[in-house]
């Protein structure tokens, strides 16, 4: 099977799974973590976490993999440039990314998705990295934005 047709076989199962196991859930931290591990398990990601909004700066929320940063202000690093844009952004190398910040030596890749509730306002990014070059691409986009999609009417609060 092809390359990017198995990834999207992958997150397919692993969105199904989201959807039966999280459905009647509303709290943020549940799924946060839930995603987590859904995310490393099915996916094999070395390092996947998100990082939470509060107030004009990003603090570590649930992740799986190495010590993480624990605070990220807007202005620096992926998730920075990410939470400032709000946009999904995709960097194939992390060596070449002005200000990106090294948590872990090893990461060489990296994806970085806001979390948006229903109103647009930006509750957390998901940051995804990867021990080799190039893994993110426009499929990783498009499943991850739909699966952060589903989190956008759960109970957000100022404390998540
Ligand atoms: N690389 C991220 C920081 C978070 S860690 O990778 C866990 C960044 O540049 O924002």
């Amino acid at each position: 099977m092809k390359e990017l047709e198995q990834k999207n076989q992958q997150y397919e199962s692993l969105i199904q799974k989201a959807v039966a196991l999280l459905d009647e859930e509303s709290d943020p931290v549940t799924w946060m973590a839930s995603l987590c591990c859904l995310l490393k398990e099915e996916m094999g990601f070395f390092w996947v976490g998100f990082y939470r909004v509060k107030g004009k700066a990003l603090v570590i929320g649930p992740y799986q993999g190495s010590f993480g940063c624990l605070h990220i202000s807007f202005d620096r690093g992926v998730c920075g440039a990410c939470a400032t844009s709000r946009k999904t952004i995709v960097v194939p190398d992390v060596h070449a990314f002005p200000g990106h910040i090294a948590c872990d030596h090893r990461s060489c890749s990296e994806i970085v998705v806001p979390v948006l509730d229903r109103d647009g306002e930006l509750r957390a990014v998901l940051d995804i990295d990867s021990d080799r070059y190039s893994t993110f691409d426009e499929a990783d986009q498009v499943a991850l934005e739909r699966l952060v999609g589903m989190m956008k009417d759960l109970a957000w609060t100022e404390s998540n």
